[in-house]
């Protein structure tokens, strides 16, 4: 492996060899000997009694798990990643060729700042055996991704040897825009996997937000449409009619699933509720709060407002389990007010809402950078409220916040990303920035607020950084991107600036070396949605011989056999007849692929395959057009198949567009029409996966034959 033998090494002595592991993050490291420990000889993995039960308090999660709770999700990543299935031993009955996980306290367990962290800690590796010392179990937690990525580069095996590894900031993730975008649990808890396979522990969640950054070029009856959308729901009659969209939201129980899965990864799932700004969906619930003439501000000066405001995190503060919540409180501007009217205001807001958070649940604030301190003002932020700062015309970090005793979150814009379309902002994470980003020389960290200015960014040991939460936004809403496309315009780039994010020190062309070896086994996820299989065909269904017994026998090698209750015709093909299925043991192939099918269709709107990302469709009721739906939007063609007569028909995932075609003509391209505040269009592509968990049903009357998946387009 290149990245492995791209070792930075100085020697010290002739067996001990400074050689930090390269992983997402590196972690440093001193080699002993020339030995290895073999992942695939473990006897067991062995949990220190005294520390089982011992949970890391000092994380910014309130349901942290347990040394042995980490164990156990150590014990499955270990299996998926080696093959090695192994128990969880007895202490006093260690053997040889164990994984010890312990804790302890060392003098390295320190941060960027130097203050003591719960997130560090120390690799004993012999040949013998593995020892985990954790500053606490989350600490192990980390050390375990560490010795998963090994086993991953080094071929099952860990050089012998130690190191102590600690995260130099304690806020190291991702914001995703869920407000203007919806996104499903199971989605959000997958992602967490991902994140939490490169060390990240927070993410970051916008529960509220409206599209259209211009409300007041409407009339008031038109605003109080828009797009607006508040996505927890409760039947808390305090709240009735917050939410109207019931099927698009997260439950109680849904936030706990979201929060614990989280939890048990090490991610922290951090929510935010946006008010006093881009508040439109409090506007409609209450007309009366909103600013006149621009709604999706809300009226800080009725009286009222506050207190329904405190009304609403009344109600979600219980539901969150974590030691801190964000409120938003960003971009309060209108044109008609003067910025200081709008700051005495804000200021007021924040301050409210800070007293009351804190005071009934104990919770800490977090806001966005809007309007900074200013020395005549009688109420500037109080100074336990943390900054989110993300763009230097709201704020300077370090002369208006660092300067003056606020931390400041590190969110600025250059690591922005805007799905599909911006005029400001970018679709993937600069690469370049993340490796060469510190204008005095060298890679991005979270202290630098400014990669062209070092005036503006304080030293890398602050204590005022706590760190660096990447964000991204669908100013340009709901029908933009699929639930996977958020991911897909995160995974080239997240994993490396993680890295800097913990503080580590991969090399561009190390990243380049193994990001993709690592991706493909990063535990408890598919994001790519890969589908194994021994060769380039995937998954080939003749469908002209009766099937025996509803198999249907897959004819690549894979053995992926199907289920039917269909028949098969005299003219060899499987006739589908309104509610009869052909069902695959598969859910949805990502790019690339080529599905191909012979098809001869009786009737529309009716679904042709179906899985649990995608779906491709034959009509929907209002139009007979060949389309996808996905993240439930329909991405029609411009076409539509004939009835009664055979067609072969192929659907292409290709880098991030998706085609289909017709007897080899033509390939067409479904892509999404997004409104850009209201102002113009923009066409744009759409990756969606093909469907592949069911095909037919849901009235689909027809034949087909010859359904074949490969891995390429
Ligand atoms: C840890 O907790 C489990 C379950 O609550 C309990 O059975 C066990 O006795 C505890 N172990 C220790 C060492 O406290
Ligand atoms: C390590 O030190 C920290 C800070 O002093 C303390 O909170 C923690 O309990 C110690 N951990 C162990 C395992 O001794
Ligand atoms: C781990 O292996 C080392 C070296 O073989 C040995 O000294 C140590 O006692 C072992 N630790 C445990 C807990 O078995
Ligand atoms: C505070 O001082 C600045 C700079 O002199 C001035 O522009 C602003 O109006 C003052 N703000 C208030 C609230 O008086
Ligand atoms: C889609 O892929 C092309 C080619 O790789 C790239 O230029 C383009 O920026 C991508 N579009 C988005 C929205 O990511
Ligand atoms: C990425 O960042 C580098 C360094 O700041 C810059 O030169 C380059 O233009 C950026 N690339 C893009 C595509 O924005
Ligand atoms: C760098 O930042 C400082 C402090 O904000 C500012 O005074 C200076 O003008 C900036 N330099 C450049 C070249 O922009
Ligand atoms: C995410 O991790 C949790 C805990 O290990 C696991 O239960 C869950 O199945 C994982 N999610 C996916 C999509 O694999
Ligand atoms: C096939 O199975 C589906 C689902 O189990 C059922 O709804 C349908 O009626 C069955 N159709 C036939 C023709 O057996
Ligand atoms: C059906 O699809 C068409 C074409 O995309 C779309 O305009 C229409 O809104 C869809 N109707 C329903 C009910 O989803
Ligand atoms: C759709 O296709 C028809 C026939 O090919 C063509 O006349 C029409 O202009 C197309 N419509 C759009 C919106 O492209
Ligand atoms: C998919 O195809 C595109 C376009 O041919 C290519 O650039 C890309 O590398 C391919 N991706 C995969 C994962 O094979």
């Amino acid at each position: 492996m290149a990245g492995i033998t791209a070792w930075l090494t100085i020697s010290l002595c002739c067996s001990l060899t400074v050689a930090d592991l390269v992983g997402i993050p590196t972690v440093p490291f001193v080699t002993s000997a020339a030995g290895h420990y073999d992942f695939h000889q473990t006897q067991s993995i062995v949990v220190d009694p005294r520390y089982g039960n011992a949970t890391d308090t000092n994380g910014w999660t309130l349901i942290p798990p347990t040394l042995n709770d980490f164990a156990r999700t150590f014990q499955e990543d270990l299996t998926h990643i080696t093959g090695r299935s192994c128990g969880l031993g007895h202490w006093h009955e260690t053997k040889a060729l164990s994984i010890i996980l312990t804790l302890d306290n060392c003098s390295d367990f320190v941060d960027a700042a130097g203050r003591w962290t719960s997130e560090a800690y120390r690799l004993d590796i012999t040949e013998n055996n593995i020892t985990v010392t954790g500053a606490s179990p989350l600490g192990v937690w980390w050390g375990t991704r560490t010795l998963l990525q090994q086993a991953v580069l080094q071929n099952g095996s860990i050089s012998t040897g130690s190191g102590v590894d600690s995260p130099g900031w304690n806020t190291r993730g991702v914001f995703l825009d869920a407000g203007r975008h919806y996104y499903p649990p199971s989605f959000l808890v997958e992602m967490c996997n991902w994140t939490s396979f490169w060390k990240q522990n927070t993410f970051h969640l916008h529960l509220s937000d409206n599209l259209y950054n211009n409300v007041d070029i409407y009339s008031l009856e038109r605003q109080l449409e828009l797009y607006a959308r508040f996505r927890l729901l409760s039947d808390d009659p305090a709240v009735a009619g917050l939410n109207k969209y019931a099927n698009e939201s997260y439950t109680l129980q849904d936030f706990d699933h979201i929060q614990s899965a989280c939890a048990a990864r090490g991610v922290t799932v951090i929510p935010e509720i946006e008010a006093p700004g881009h508040a439109l969906v409090i506007s409609q619930w209450k007309p009366e709060l909103a600013l006149e003439g621009q709604i999706d501000l809300l009226n800080i000066s009725n009286p009222d407002t506050i207190p329904q405001m405190e009304t609403i995190w009344k109600t979600f503060l219980p539901w969150f389990q974590s030691k801190v919540v964000h409120i938003g409180a960003d971009e309060y501007v209108d044109s008609q007010l003067s910025k200081n009217a709008l700051a005495v205001v804000y200021n007021t807001f924040v301050n409210a809402m800070n007293d009351f958070i804190r005071s009934v649940s104990g919770k800490s604030v977090r806001i966005w950078g809007t309007f900074p301190p200013q020395a005549n003002y009688t109420n500037n932020i109080s100074k336990d409220v943390t900054i989110q700062h993300w763009e230097f015309f709201e704020d300077n970090p370090v002369f208006d916040y660092i300067n003056n005793q606020y931390s400041v979150i590190n969110s600025d814009d250059h690591f922005y990303l805007v799905q599909k379309y911006s005029g400001s902002y970018a679709q993937q994470l600069n690469k370049t920035l993340i490796f060469h980003g510190n204008p005095l020389g060298g890679a991005f960290a979270p202290n630098i607020f400014d990669p062209n200015n070092a005036t503006n960014n304080p030293p890398r040991d602050s204590p005022y950084v706590p760190g660096h939460i990447a964000a991204q936004w669908n100013d340009y809403g709901y029908n933009t991107s699929t639930y996977l496309e958020a991911y897909d315009a995160w995974r080239n780039g997240l994993p490396a600036l993680a890295d800097k994010q913990w503080g580590g020190k991969l090399k561009e062309e190390q990243y380049d070396a193994i990001f993709e070896k690592l991706q493909a086994a990063a535990p408890g996820q598919n994001l790519d949605r890969t589908i194994p299989s021994k060769s380039s065909t995937i998954l080939k269904y003749d469908l002209t011989k009766d099937c025996d017994n509803g198999i249907v026998q897959d004819l690549s090698g894979n053995n992926y056999n199907g289920h039917t209750n269909c028949t098969t015709t005299a003219k060899s093909s499987l006739l589908f007849d309104g509610t009869c299925t052909l069902t695959t043991p598969l859910t949805s192939k990502g790019k690339n692929y080529t599905l191909s099918f012979s098809l001869n269709p009786s009737v529309y709107n009716v679904p042709l395959f179906t899985g649990p990302d995608s779906q491709l469709r034959l009509g929907n009721g209002t139009s007979t057009q060949v389309m996808m739906i996905s993240a439930g939007n329909a991405f029609a063609l411009n076409y539509t198949l004939p009835l009664n007569s055979w067609s072969q028909a192929t659907l292409i995932g290709r880098g991030n567009q998706t085609f289909f075609s017709v007897d080899g003509g033509k390939e067409m391209e479904f892509t999404t029409k997004l409104g850009v505040n209201g102002e113009f269009f923009i066409w744009a592509n759409m990756a969606m996966t093909a469907p592949l968990q069911t095909i037919g049903g849901g009235g689909f009357e027809g034949e087909m034959r010859e359904v074949v998946l490969v891995d390429h387009a």
